[in-house]
This record gives C-alpha cells, sequence and structure tokens, in this order.
C-alpha cells in the first residue's frame, strides 16, 4: 500500500515536533507534503522557525512550511503554554533553520493543496484556527478533504488549560467549532487517550541509545518537556494515522463551547441515544491506547 499522503498543520512545540519526527520515520506509511504553522505553544514566528528546524534535522528540506495565523479568531490573543519553554522546543540547541518559509498563507494553502490532491487527509496538533479560516474562505473545502485527524480536547475528563477544556480548545474555541461542524469526518484524540501516551524512563534510554541526531533531539525534547508535561499528545495523533488498531474509540457528537466564559473550549461529547437525540454523530472520539505498543512504535520510528 502506498503512503497516505496527509498536510500536517501544527503549533512546534516540543510534542509536535516528536510528532513530526514519528511522522517523517515512517515513510513507508506517511507522506507529509506540507506544514502549515499556527500560532499556539509559543508565538507564530518561532513556531514557523521550529517547524524548519526539525524538517532540516530530519533532512527533509525538500517539505514546503507555510506560515499561518497569529493568534485566534475571536478569542483574547496571547494565552501561550508553559510547557514547551521559550523556544518551544524546550531549550533545543538545534541551528537556526536556512530553508526558506514558502510564500502564501496557510489557510489558502490549505485549500489549493486540498482541491490539488482532490483528497486531502489532515492532521492538526495546534488550535484549529488555520483549518477554520481555510473552511471560511473555501466553503466547497469539505468536498476535498477525506478527513482530519485532531489532537486537542477531552471529552470524559478534565481539561489542562482550564478545568473544562484542553489547550488547543481553549486557544480557539471558534476554529475548533468552526471545524467540527464542517462535516468533514473528523477523528478526536483528546486529553481521554492522551493522558495514556506518556514518556517513559525506558523511552528516553532507548532514544538516547540509537544515537543518530534525530534521535539525540528526540531524547532531548522526551527528557525536558517530558519533565513538565509527561503526555506525548501530538506523537499520539500520528500514531493513530500509523496504527489504529492499538487504539480504542466512541463514536459520537462533538460540539464545542463558545461562550466566553469558563466553559469556552470545552468539548461537548454526546455517545447515548438519549444525548445524541437524533443527531448524527460527527467524530471518532479516541479513549485508550495501548501504551506500549505506542511507545515501540515511537522508539522504531527513530532508528535509521
Ligand atoms: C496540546 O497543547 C499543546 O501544548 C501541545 O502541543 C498539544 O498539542 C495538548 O493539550
Ligand atoms: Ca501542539
Amino acid at each position: 500500500m502506498s503512503a497516505v499522503r496527509f498536510l500536517y498543520d501544527c503549533d512546534p512545540g516540543a510534542d509536535d515536533a516528536l510528532a513530526m519526527l514519528l511522522a517523517l520515520g515512517r515513510p513507508d506509511a506517511l507522506d507529509m507534503i506540507a506544514v502549515t504553522c499556527v500560532a499556539g505553544n509559543v508565538g507564530l514566528d518561532p513556531v514557523v522557525t521550529n517547524a524548519r528546524r526539525i524538517l532540516e534535522l530530519a533532512g527533509r528540506r525538500d517539505i514546503p512550511v507555510y506560515a499561518g495565523a497569529a493568534g485566534p479568531i475571536m478569542a483574547p490573543r496571547g494565552r501561550v503554554s508553559i510547557m514547551h519553554g521559550s523556544d518551544g522546543l524546550a531549550g533545543s540547541t538545534l541551528q537556526p533553520p536556512t530553508m526558506p518559509v514558502a510564500d502564501g498563507h496557510a489557510a489558502n494553502e490549505i485549500s489549493r493543496i486540498a482541491r490539488a490532491e482532490g483528497k486531502l487527509h489532515i492532521c492538526a496538533t495546534g488550535p484549529l484556527t488555520n483549518l477554520a479560516l481555510a473552511l471560511l474562505l473555501d466553503p466547497e473545502l469539505p468536498a476535498y478533504v477525506s478527513a482530519i485527524t485532531i489532537m486537542g480536547g477531552a471529552a470524559f475528563c478534565p481539561g489542562n488549560t482550564t478545568p473544562l477544556a484542553e489547550f488547543n480548545f481553549a486557544v480557539d474555541p471558534h476554529a475548533a467549532a468552526i471545524v467540527f461542524d464542517s462535516g468533514i469526518p473528523i477523528t478526536m484524540l483528546g486529553l481521554d487517550v492522551t493522558r495514556q501516551a506518556v514518556v517513559t524512563e525506558q523511552m528516553i534510554r532507548d532514544a538516547q541509545a540509537i544515537g543518530t541526531p534525530v534521535a539525540q533531539e528526540a531524547a532531548h525534547l522526551l527528557v525536558n518537556y517530558g519533565s513538565k508535561d509527561p503526555c506525548l499528545h501530538d506523537p499520539a495523533a500520528i500514531a493513530w494515522m500509523l496504527a489504529p488498531e492499538i487504539f480504542k474509540t466512541v463514536h459520537g457528537h462533538v460540539a464545542i463551547c463558545t461562550d466566553s466564559g469558563p466553559a469556552a473550549g470545552q468539548v461537548v461529547a454526546s455517545v447515548s441515544e438519549r444525548h445524541l437525540a437524533g443527531r448524527s454523530p460527527n467524530c471518532t472520539i479516541v479513549t485508550i491506547v495501548d501504551a506500549e505498543a505506542f511507545g515501540r512504535l515511537f522508539l522504531d520510528a527513530l532508528k535509521p
């Protein structure tokens, strides 16, 4: 079977960087055709820089990187994550990138690339602003997107940014609402499952033992980001695309709270017949991962 061509929308971010390394380590299964960047863990400029640093590390300067939204659609700007360090890569020693930023705004490029592909898979592991803008700019876009795999939300557990909301959805609740209302098939890997995909001492030792520059950088991120947030949120989304058989899911209807109050960004997940109340499910909600299998998948992808 040929590799799945996909566009990666992200805000690197240490765990986004680890997700990139996981995907790039499996060219047999995944073909990352473009990276679109959104402000999230850190501001847009460092995110765009970090995406290129990681691609250069992996020897993939051929993958274009597009800059996108510098802030959310309506929510207040300026929410950043404290988990990733001020550079977004936990104080990485990677050199500044030399590859250029590609021309075009991420939102326009998502639409252009999807139309060129005919049926594009998108994986999104940052605030959903770029995707929402693309949907607003191009209402026919859903016809050209086969699926969106999202890291975000907390369906049946507390949030990590507010008591009710996960970071990516808390940053831009309106964008998340637009994407979930788009009709595109969505798989959501929220905190329900990503809290099971944790960094272990063994993973760190194994990554260090591989010894390549890619594995050394991964080990740096696992140690320094993992000491603040041990959850490999964004790699879990890539792992779903690589090995859905190691996960368990439920189908449901997901709505996002766009109130400006304390519930902003909350996922309202309806799975029972009573809660669905006649609505069709719009989302595959991932709930469980085989953590050992996930760890093996991740480590194997780092090996040369
Ligand atoms: C999500 O928020 C960010 O900090 C991580 O990169 C991940 O995408 C986890 O809540
Ligand atoms: Ca992220």
